[in-house]
């Protein structure tokens, strides 16, 4: 408490933790233009610079740290770049963000597009070097350490399976469908399990498994780990379990890692590793998905036109999880 009687906020209160679904929102509406116009690139710019915009209208001192790719592959929302309406004045905060998890997705008007963005204080999200990731991830209400990279295929679904009260066979299983992942889908039919598999979006994958509705219980395989880091931030807000090991194919990929100041290149990362302290998560669906609906257009029989939008803002402090329906008139 402080002298008003008011209890104290934190950096991130500060920076209005339910302001950050204008943020994704914006990015959603401007993709949306282009789902299924078969240009991934010109989505993508359009839901950056959509970010960008709206994220000038924080009170805050960002600071993107995974973001669009380095300053030079990248005009926009690259890592480094400072953003927020309150440079040098505003609460420091670390920004992670894809403008549009699901460039193809968009592109071909496929499912689980999304607009997502995860923010935390100073130096609380990991740098993640632009490469892939080995990813398992389960939701909620499991013993602790039920799933580890360091174990098995079969060894993970058998411990999920047993902890659940249920055979392998019965455990349903999210993997990106990739020729990199034939040898895990392989073993995972061979246990009977069910195997969902998904063209793209692996934070979508990953947040899959807190949601019952979805009947998936664990996310396997090798994605990018700037999602990873999105998606372990989501999990820190609603519960559940994750390992990431960055996957380095070539000395360009490890020396990455070394200019982001990782020295040990097969550590496994668990949620605190990727997301500590208190962190916000929000996301937008831009085309219709399991977790979120997509962006709408409507006309109103006196002509209006609106767009309707879902998104969702998780908080870890206090684990407050809302869903927000938006209406936009054009
Ligand atoms: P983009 O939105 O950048 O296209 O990423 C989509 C995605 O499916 C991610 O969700 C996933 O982590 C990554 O691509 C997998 O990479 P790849 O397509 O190289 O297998």
């Amino acid at each position: 408490m402080n002298s008003t009687g008011l209890k104290e906020q934190s950096v991130l209160d500060r920076v209005l933790v339910l302001e950050m679904v204008r943020v994704t929102e914006s990015a959603a509406i401007a993709a949306s233009d282009l789902i299924g116009r078969g240009d991934e690139k010109a989505a993508d710019a359009a839901a950056v610079e959509a970010m960008r915009r709206a994220f000038d209208t924080l009170y805050m001192d960002g600071t993107v740290v995974i973001g669009e790719g380095e300053r030079d592959e990248a005009p926009m929302l690259y890592i480094g770049e400072k953003v927020g309406g309150a440079p040098g004045k505003g609460p420091k905060i670390d920004i992670a963000l894809d403008p549009l998890e699901g460039t193809t997705i968009t592109a071909k008007a496929g499912p689980n597009a999304l607009a997502v963005l995860a923010a935390a204080e100073e130096g609380c999200l990991l740098n993640a070097p632009d490469v892939y990731m080995d990813k398992i991830a389960v939701g909620p209400g499991y013993p602790a350490d039920v799933i580890s990279l360091d174990k098995s295929v079969t060894e993970n679904v058998e411990a999920v399976a047993a902890a659940k009260g249920v055979e392998s066979k019965d455990i349903i299983v999210c993997v990106l469908d990739r020729p990199r992942h034939a040898d895990l889908i392989a073993e995972l039919r061979s246990l009977g399990c069910g195997v969902v598999l998904i063209g793209d979006g692996d934070v979508a994958g990953v947040i899959a498994t807190t949601d019952q509705d979805t009947t998936i219980d664990m996310y396997m395989g090798q994605g990018g780990a700037p999602e990873g880091v999105l998606a372990a931030a989501a999990l820190r807000c609603v519960g559940g379990q994750f390992n990431g090991r960055l996957v380095f194919r070539n000395d360009d990929e490890r020396a990455r890692a070394a200019k982001w100041g990782i020295e040990d290149l097969d550590r496994v990362y668990k949620l605190e590793d990727l997301a500590k302290g208190d962190c916000i998560f929000a996301a937008t669906g831009v085309t219709e998905g399991s977790l979120l609906s997509g962006v709408k257009r409507l006309r109103r029989p006196n002509g209006d036109r609106v767009m309707t939008t879902e998104s969702v803002v998780m908080r870890a402090s206090s684990g407050t999880v809302r869903w927000i329906k938006g209406e936009h008139r054009l």
